[in-house]
This record gives structure tokens, sequence and C-alpha cells, in this order.
């Protein structure tokens, strides 16, 4: 037999997998799978190739995992055309023990945010960095329409926070949707579900990367000592 990596010194690419294996536990037979964005997304959707002829499709909630689902041959479905889905798998950028989560740091949570509430259950996959007491250590994305920019950029400054534009090869990021992301830095979000609702009603803010309405609901944490389920 090889050795096997021992848990203690699995690095944060191994958890990250660990994670994305587990949450295999969560798909059914016969099931359109919601599917987020990101790396650990990504080793997620590796996994599920393995169970590909017993899945009936996912929806997608970026051209980034549309394009891994597709080049594993799992069909993706456009998200008008399926009522429900029993389940929505995505990472974080930060998860508190409430199941509240910012996300976005993929630039894709305006679609995370409209897959996880097609789903009626939101398990998200983790490993142990992502774990906070209180939201606001991860500058906070938020996508915006780029003529609102700075505009927004005083409001969150008026909050105390310091709203910087998301830029890729020096130019604004352009996201799935065509719009910026803003990335602020310097919150402290205690109440995460008023906090989302007021940047909600924010006049050119898409979507906020807060993720308290749709929270998860099963959070499934990779650490050294194995995947803790939290409930
Ligand atoms: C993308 C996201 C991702 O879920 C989040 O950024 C975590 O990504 P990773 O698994 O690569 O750490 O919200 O918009």
């Amino acid at each position: 037999m090889p050795p096997t990596t021992p848990l203690t010194t699995m690095t944060q690419d191994e958890l990250k997998a660990l994670v994305g294996r587990a949450a295999l536990a969560y798909v059914e037979p016969g099931q359109i799978i919601g599917v987020g964005t990101g790396s650990t997304v990504n080793c997620f959707i590796d996994a599920l190739a393995t169970m590909r002829d017993r899945i009936a499709g996912a929806v997608s909630s970026s051209e980034a995992s549309t394009q891994r689902l597709r080049a594993h041959g799992i069909r993706v479905f456009d998200a008008n055309d399926v009522d429900e889905l029993a389940v929505y798998i995505d990472g974080a950028d930060e998860i508190d023990p409430r199941g509240y989560m910012i996300k976005g740091g993929g630039a894709a949570l305006t679609r995370e945010k409209i897959v996880a509430a097609m789903a009626r259950r939101f398990v998200c996959i983790a490993d142990q960095s992502k774990w906070v007491e209180t939201l606001g250590r991860f500058p906070l994305p938020v996508e915006v329409i780029p003529m609102a920019a700075r505009r927004l950029m005083r409001q969150f400054a008026a909050l105390g926070g310091e709203a910087r534009l998301r830029l890729r090869d020096g130019a604004p990021l352009v996201t799935d949707n065509g719009q910026h992301v803003l990335d602020v830095h310097g919150l402290r979000i205690d109440d995460p579900l008023a906090f989302e609702s007021m940047v909600n009603d924010w006049p050119g803010v898409v979507t906020v990367g807060v993720f308290a309405h749709q929270r998860a609901h099963v959070c499934l944490l990779g650490t050294p000592e194995g995947v803790r389920t939290i409930a």
C-alpha cells in the first residue's frame, strides 16, 4: 500500500480536495445539482465526474464552472429551465458559525446567489482558513454597475470601509454579467442580514457578497483532523 498523507501535514489544496469529495454525500442519483465557483468547487466538480452517469446534470454559477463541468461530460442546464434544486454546493471566502458567508472572491457572486436561491439546501465546502467568528476580515466583494462605482465607494467610506475597484491585468475586472467589482476593506459585519439588505438597496449595487439571506445550511470544513460537518 502506498503511504497516505497524514492529515496533520495536509496543505490547503489537499483540504479543499477532501471537502470536495465529502460533498458527494449530498448528491443523490437523478438530481440536477447546483454548482458554485472557485478552487474548492473545482475539486468538487472533479469528484462529481466520478458519478456523472448517475446525475441528471448541473446548474452552474459561472462560465468557468460551466466549462469544467462540460469538460467532464456533465450536462449543464440553463437556470430558467429548472424550477428548484435539492442542493447547491459552493465554497466561501468566510463562513461564520451561523452559516453566514462572504463570497465573491472569484467574482461569481451574482450567479452564485441566484443558484443558491433556487436550492432547498446550501452546502458550503471550505478549508479551515475560511472559518471566522465575525464576517469582515476578507475584503467584501460587491458587484456594481460601473457608473455607480464612485458613489458607492463614498457610501462604503461613510461606513468606515475602503472600497477598491478590482483590477485584472491593470484594467477593471469585468464579470460574467458585464459589470465591475468593488472589494471593500476594513468592515466588521456584526449583523449580516441587516447589512445585506441595506447594501442591496443602494442604487447601482448588483449583488453584495454577504450571503446571509442565502446562508449555508451545512458547512463541510476541512481541518487537519478531517472533515467537520457543521449544520
Ligand atoms: C467565487 C466564490 C468562491 O466560492 C470563493 O471565492 C472561495 O473560493 P476558493 O474555493 O477558490 O477559495 O465566492 O465567487
